[in-house]
């Protein structure tokens, strides 16, 4: 089954991305390009076949479209981003996901991201800090619990997303920075710690069964290694100063098959808690 990987070049503006924990570097436009394009290619290598969605040089943010939905068999969910200037990185992305999947969405004023949201199976772990409410989770496990899915919240500290701090790498196993997220919801899974000095690797992409690990983590790539995990590692440096990790770039449509083939709308996503 070849997946579908939806990109979107990295923006002219991204030298104005929203920053949360890091302080602001400058940012080489020409080699976050290059290395974006090696990621690309890198998927395009794993099978999945890679699309571009337009440029949207105004939004700096736009490369991350990982955060503007949540793409599960049944439907896609696209979300309200906890950042404002990134909400309108949604549209292009609704519009093209409207093709594969019925949507539904979040709805203000509950935010969501999507790099807040983890899937293993049938389980959706949702990260509560700063660009995920809780009104948010509570939005989505609306969405999905009739569908058979399982919402478990965790508490995000010192990291943007959930995803920065814990990835699912197939079956039962999460690589994590224990020290970035509180580890009682994750009780069941099967927890491998990312060596010591080595946080940033605990935003890994589990693709064709394969860990995509940022480059310059040599004992996290070891570690998963012997796990007898093939692994493949991506220089992503440049955007990791925007604070962008390997699966913020990309949203992974597992069959580019419409699920259901009719275009329609489920319903809202709007919380009670919400008004
Ligand atoms: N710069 C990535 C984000 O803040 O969403």
């Amino acid at each position: 089954m070849t997946a579908l990987a939806i990109t979107r070049p990295v923006s002219a503006s991204i030298g104005r991305c929203e920053l949360s924990f890091s302080a602001r570097v400058p940012i080489d436009l020409e080699r976050a390009r290059a290395q974006h394009a090696v990621y690309e290619s890198t998927l395009r290598q794993l099978g999945c076949r890679v699309e571009s969605l337009p440029a949207a040089d105004e939004l700096p943010d736009a490369v991350f479209v990982e955060d503007t939905a949540v793409i599960l068999d049944e439907l896609a969910v696209i979300t309200r981003p906890g950042a404002a200037s990134r909400r309108a990185e949604t549209n292009a992305v609704a519009d093209r996901l409207s093709t594969v999947r019925p949507l539904a969405r979040i709805e203000g004023p509950a935010t969501l991201d999507g790099g807040d949201v983890l899937r293993a199976h049938r389980t959706l772990l949702v990260g509560i800090g700063t660009r995920t409410t809780r009104s948010g989770a509570a939005a989505l496990a609306r969405l999905v619990e009739p569908l058979g899915y399982s919402v478990v919240t965790v508490n995000v500290t010192g990291c943007l997303h959930l995803k920065s701090a814990v990835s699912w790498l197939g079956e039962d196993r999460l690589l994590l920075d224990p020290e970035r997220v509180d580890p009682r919801p994750l009780d069941g899974f099967r927890l491998i710690s990312v060596a010591p000095d080595e946080s940033p690797a605990a935003n890994a992409l589990w693709v064709a069964d394969t860990a995509v690990i940022a480059a310059g983590y040599p004992r996290t790539l070891e570690c998963v290694e012997t796990l007898g995990l093939p692994c493949l590692a991506v220089d992503n440096s440049e955007l990791a100063k925007a604070e962008g990790g390997l699966t913020c770039c990309s949203l992974i449509v597992e069959s580019s098959e419409p699920a259901i083939r009719a275009k329609r709308d489920v319903p809202k996503g709007r919380s009670k808690d919400d008004s």
